[in-house]
């Protein structure tokens, strides 16, 4: 009788989302609880994977996800599907979707062929190392994060357009049209994109004096329910829908956006950067780990070698025999986050400004060296581990989503404006917000940024350069098969977050969603700690661990908001999205 209803509720909860669905999601053994602390759940929540046969869209808002499915429905494919996402989170999800932000799309099509676009965004022309620095060198409060300095040259625009060019089916114009008419007619509030948007208030009235953009009418706080209407975003959308990428990068709606920029001489992007923007077709990182493939971005993302790097670290260890969240996975798990981490601040950056020795920090013998300094009874000090010696080498908000459609193409994007809001300049007349990417390159050397990552030489500014990054899209095939689309945002976290996801697939057998329900812990080098989401170790665990010396913190905040697809063996598509977030899987 209790099994019938909940197969009920089970069908109930998944027949708002497809026609071809399976009510039926059973992993191969997975962590339920905690194996040290068998009264202690190891997951976020209990939410329960969305099963579809022909294409599946996993977003940070359930609209961006119904509008990616809308367009497979009406024969397009994973790429315009993409495309018409990032849209329409452009729309529905601004503190993190843009058309003036950047990213990496990371593409593997049916037949197994890879490739990836760099849309990240650039220093501009007048861009130099100090910019951020006073005449004593010391570094000026939020010139790097707030206000109409704090922007690179967006880069999404071009990249949605370098993607449909490449790959795409539908018109342009059909892939536009979605944001347009939510742009047009009002997106509904959730509870957490009306607490964002009261949030920034007082930074959009002090930055953007002369404009009310997302602001409420009567100047009243927003609540669940309201309708948020973008006009002035709907005309650059139509501009961009006209003319594709010159629709942003010149004309009209360049003008608008280099006249804001420079208002009281605050900024310095020239017509001249946006004309001369270009994303990057680059190779994907394509590596073995065990008997599945690992494809994913290259630099200026550090995220692509330093997930190679931590599956590869923990390659040797038995992490599904010592079980999930033992002391023993975390404990190697720590390490090998600690020791990648500062190789990321010393090789990582723009790959078209500074040699990075690609190969060599993804090598074997390399990655054996840096367990020399590893021992079961202390935590390592990071203060001794730095990066390793490689020879002949001189030297928060973002959102990813997920498409697999019914060929069997999958696309893994993660976008930024950077911080929550990027810069909270709202260019006038266009009504949509710029970046603050500019905080991701090393505006002092090993100063820490927003996310309190540490860089130096390799990532410091200089005209037409790449900042670094840690976004991470990832696609993962199984002999030769697609297996997983995974990514998230997070900042600095989201490295350890795409890992520890996958580690929970692969080695743990938890199912898609479960993986990311799983409750996450974060290690970053420097400083030297361990943070990690209320719940995630038992008491023990980390008693233990502190007794060897780890420092343990728990966060308020939760980490990642992860939107990712697993391929069933049976052939299912699961999606699974965040339950931390407004985050949707929607198939068909
Ligand atoms: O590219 C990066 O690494 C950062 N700009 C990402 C920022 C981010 O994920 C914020 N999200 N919570």
């Amino acid at each position: 009788m209790k099994k019938c209803f909940t197969l009920i509720l089970l069908l109930l909860s998944f027949s708002e989302f497809s026609t071809a669905q399976k009510p039926v999601q059973e992993s191969s053994g997975f962590y339920q609880f905690l194996s040290d602390d068998p009264n202690q759940k190891s997951f976020f929540s209990d939410r329960k994977g969305v099963l579809a046969k022909n294409g599946m869209v996993a977003s940070a808002h359930p609209e961006a996800s119904r509008v990616g499915v809308e367009i497979l429905q009406a024969g397009g494919n994973a790429i315009d599907a993409a495309i018409a996402v990032q849209f329409a989170l452009a729309v529905v999800h601004p503190s993190a979707g843009n058309i003036a932000g950047g990213g990496f799309l990371v593409y593997r099509d049916q037949s197994g062929k890879t490739s990836s676009i760099d849309f990240r965004e650039k220093a501009p022309e007048k861009g130099h190392a100090d910019m951020y620095l006073d005449k004593d060198g010391n570094i000026i409060k939020n010139a790097s994060t707030l206000g109409r300095l704090a922007s690179g040259i967006p880069g999404s625009v071009d990249g949605m357009a370098e993607a449909h060019q490449k790959f795409g089916k539908l018109p342009w114009k059909t892939l536009l049209q979605p944001a347009i008419d939510l742009a047009e007619k009002g997106v509904i509030q959730t509870e957490r994109e009306a607490r964002g948007l009261n949030a920034i208030k007082k930074d959009l009235l002090q930055l953007n004096p002369d404009t009310r953009y997302f602001q409420k009418e009567d100047g009243s706080e927003w609540i669940t329910g309201d309708r948020l209407v973008q006009n002035d975003l709907a005309k650059v959308l139509k501009s961009i829908q006209k003319k594709g990428r010159e629709g942003f990068y010149s004309g009209k709606v360049a003008k608008q956006l280099v006249k804001d920029i420079n208002r009281n001489q605050e900024g310095i992007i020239t017509r001249n950067d946006l004309k001369s923007y270009h994303s990057k077709s680059r190779e994907t990182i394509s590596e073995t780990y065990k008997n599945y493939n690992v494809i994913t971005m290259a630099p200026p993302s550090s995220g692509g070698i330093a997930l190679v790097q931590l599956l590869r670290l923990t390659e040797p260890f038995p992490l599904k025999k010592w079980g999930w969240h033992s002391d023993s996975a975390t404990q190697v798990m720590i390490e090998a986050e600690r020791r990648v981490y500062a190789d990321r601040a010393k090789f990582l950056g723009d790959p078209d400004f500074i040699k990075i020795p690609a190969k060599n920090l993804m090598d074997n013998s390399y990655l054996e060296s840096r367990w020399q300094t590893f021992s079961w009874d202390r935590a390592s000090d990071s203060k001794l581990i730095s990066s390793g010696e490689i020879t002949g080498y001189e030297s928060m908000e973002t959102t990813h989503f997920s498409v697999v459609d019914k060929d069997g193409n999958a696309v893994s994007v993660t976008t930024t404006l950077n911080g929550s809001y990027g810069s909270r300049v709202v260019v006038k007349g266009g009504g949509y917000l710029m970046n603050n990417e500019m905080d991701d390159f090393s505006i002092k050397p090993g100063t820490p940024n927003m996310y309190g990552l540490i860089g130096n030489k390799a990532n410091a500014i200089a005209p037409g350069k790449r900042m670094l990054s840690s976004m991470t899209p990832t696609i993962i095939e199984k002999d030769g098969k697609l297996l997983m689309v995974v990514g998230t945002p997070g900042g600095s976290t989201i490295i350890t977050s795409v890992y520890q996801t996958i580690v929970n697939v692969i080695e743990h057998g938890m199912t898609m969603q479960q993986a990311v329900n799983a409750l996450k812990f974060h290690h970053q080098w420097l400083p030297d700690k361990t943070t990690f989401e209320a719940n995630a170790f038992s008491e023990n665990t980390i008693r233990r661990l502190q007794d060897k010396g780890f420092i343990l913190e728990q966060q308020r905040n939760t980490i990642g908001r992860m939107d990712c697809i697993l391929v069933t063996p049976d052939g299912w598509l699961e999606g699974g999205s965040d339950p931390r977030g407004d985050d949707t899987s929607v198939g068909y």
